[in-house]
């Protein structure tokens, strides 16, 4: 007897070339976040020819598609990005690019087409489904914006549970990371302005110099970590912008900072905030200055739910995958943000690419669509099941 697992393997197998051609299209005509409109088109269409129901999803980009199984039972969701980036293509590929500045360099095209390609082996097997499987194609991952649009339009509404994955160039193809606890970090954002009194370079007893006193905090925001945050947890405090002045003898009135702050658990995360005023507003005191933080709360960590992670454990078995401890990352994903809402699991699926994320030359295995298409489409039976 076949099995459905063996059924979805050689269906996404029959299907490969249809999903490499619409990877490659998806590739050529890449829109940045929240400008998904012909990328939604496309989609739309895809999925209507494939005979997939599409929902409203009430925002201007973006697609939700519905699978309805011929018996009751739960409701779970597959999730796939859409959006590009502000990068200039350099791998000379023939389906490189032909938007100039515009690239898929984080693979969301690879993950767009392997979600129609589950969405298909699904709607394929609705009769043997026990529940319905939502598939989500989010706009604006990468301005950390869109899942919260998503969340805010009811998507996920009546959804128990959710599957998500991103490309891993590290990882050979047929070699899925899969992790219960944290595999991406939470991401929030600091800018700290400094305000001091500027004048002549050579007269440092009338000025209250800002460069000095930011070169002060920056140093002592190291400190924040080591010495406030437990070893057992991970913790990264990052200043990526220093902005004062605007001549060599002349010292500024005022400097300001910016920079990012990641973390694992939400422990951490909460001590940080109330420490960074201190130290920012304590040191520039001890300098005559005034400094003011502004922080932004950005997304959680993505936190993978146990018995979630196993359920894509299962599935990647299933379907013949070699299965490794994923190795989790200081980036971010707005994933996070459903994550906090139900239980849900985001995996590393194998690329096998030379170059990292949002690298010009950024490239992919395009085996793994297949692949992937067959792992989520056995992920949702299995999830159907387990939680129904
Ligand atoms: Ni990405």
């Amino acid at each position: 007897m076949t099995t459905i697992s063996a059924t979805f393997r050689e269906q996404a197998a029959s299907l490969q070339s249809k999903l490499v051609s619409m990877r490659r299209e998806l590739h050529r005509f890449p829109e940045l976040s929240n400008e998904e409109f012909e990328t939604t088109k496309r989609i739309r269409a895809w999925l209507t020819e494939a005979g997939v129901r599409l929902l409203d999803l009430g925002l201007p980009t973006g697609v939700l598609a519905e699978v309805k199984g011929a018996h009751p039972g739960p409701t779970i969701m597959l999730r796939a990005d859409i959006d590009a980036l502000p990068v200039n293509e350099e791998t000379g590929l023939p389906f490189a690019s032909e938007v100039p500045g515009k690239m898929h360099a984080c693979g969301h095209d690879f993950h767009t087409t392997s979600m129609i390609g589950a969405a298909k082996l699904l709607h394929d097997h609705a009769d043997e489904l026990h529940g319905t499987v939502r598939i989500l194609f989010q706009p604006a991952e990468e301005q950390a914006v869109g899942a919260r649009a998503v969340l805010e339009a009811g998507a996920l509404e009546g959804v128990s549970a959710i599957f998500g994955m991103h490309n891993k160039p590290e990882l050979p193809v047929g070699t899925v990371g899969i992790r219960t606890g944290p595999l991406m970090a939470s991401v929030d954002r600091f800018e700290i302005d400094i305000f001091g009194k500027g004048g002549h370079a050579g007269v440092p007893e009338a000025v209250v110099d800002p460069v000095v006193v930011s070169s002060a905090i920056v140093t002592s925001l190291q400190t924040l970590v080591s010495r406030n945050v437990s070893p057992h947890y991970s913790a990264v405090v990052s200043v990526c912008k220093l902005q004062a002045g605007s001549s060599w003898n002349v010292i500024p009135d005022t400097a300001v900072l910016e920079g990012t702050v990641r973390t694992f658990e939400p422990e951490a995360r909460a001590i940080i905030p109330d420490r960074m005023k201190q130290v920012v507003e304590g040191v520039a005191a001890g300098y005559g200055a005034e400094a003011r933080l502004n922080w932004t709360s950005m997304l959680p960590a993505v936190n993978n739910d146990p018995a979630m992670a196993e359920i894509m454990r299962r599935a990647a078995e299933a379907q013949g995958l070699q299965v490794v401890e994923a190795v989790p990352t200081m980036g971010g994903e707005d994933f996070a943000l459903y994550q906090e809402r139900i239980p849900g699991c985001f995996i590393w699926m194998g690329t096998g690419g030379t170059e990292q994320w949002h690298h010009p030359r950024f490239t992919l295995n395009e085996d793994a669509i297949a692949i992937s298409a067959a792992l989520f489409a056995e992920a949702a039976v299995l999830g159907l099941k387990s939680i129904g």
